[in-house]
């Protein structure tokens, strides 16, 4: 079976890949490869801080991998947290703070849109490739649902009338950027 890195430490990305991907990729996490490093996240796209991930364990462990970077771009507040969505409310923050961040800014506008991304780098024998997911919603008033995490419970998808954490984990895969951009590299590799 071919070996690749998913340069991630979160269990339940590694779950969702796993589950689309075993069939041709032992799929390996950083834990699995021994590595402990706090990996830099400083550019200011999706697309660099992917790339940034995976070339890192390529140059230090020499595993052909992909990496993703994601996250919420509102209409309203000129496409932020965008990349900085994780730490929106300042650093250590919590879901919540974020959550509550972005209500309060969005208090009284009208336009409510926003757009998960997530952008997938992968590096497979000395090539690199990008993978792009793009979900399109709305920031609701208030907290709905108690599933999923980040953003997801003040996100309605277009054409839905429940916020992600009101879906089931397997009811969002569907839909979902990461889905989205997973299913793209899926295609790509089988086709290889
Ligand atoms: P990451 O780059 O995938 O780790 O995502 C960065 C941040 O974006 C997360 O900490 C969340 O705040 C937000 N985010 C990314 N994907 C999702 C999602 O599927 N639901 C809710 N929030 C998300």
């Amino acid at each position: 079976m071919k070996k690749i890195v998913f340069a991630t430490n979160n269990d339940h990305k590694l779950e969702e890949v796993r589950d689309k991907l075993s069939s041709q990729y032992e799929i390996l996490s950083l834990k699995d490869i021994n590595c402990h490093d706090d990996i830099p996240e400083t550019a200011n796209t999706f697309t660099g801080n992917a790339e940034q991930k995976a070339v890192w364990v390529l140059e230090k462990y020499g595993y052909d991998c992909f990496a993703d970077d994601s996250g919420i771009e509102i209409e309203a507040l000129d496409n932020r947290p965008g990349v900085f969505s994780a730490r929106y409310a300042g650093e250590n923050c919590s879901f919540d703070d974020n959550n509550n961040k972005v209500l309060q800014e969005l208090e009284g506008v009208e336009n409510r849109k926003a757009t998960f991304s997530t952008t997938i780098c992968l590096k497979l024998k000395g090539k690199t490739h990008f993978f792009v997911g793009d979900i399109v919603g709305d920031i609701i008033s208030d907290y709905q649902g108690d599933k999923g995490f980040g953003y997801d419970p003040i996100f309605v998808p277009k054409g839905y009338d429940r916020s992600f954490a009101q879906m089931s984990l397997e009811e969002k895969n569907k839909i979902s950027h990461r889905a989205i951009a997973v299913e793209k590299m899926w295609n790509f590799l089988n086709k290889m």
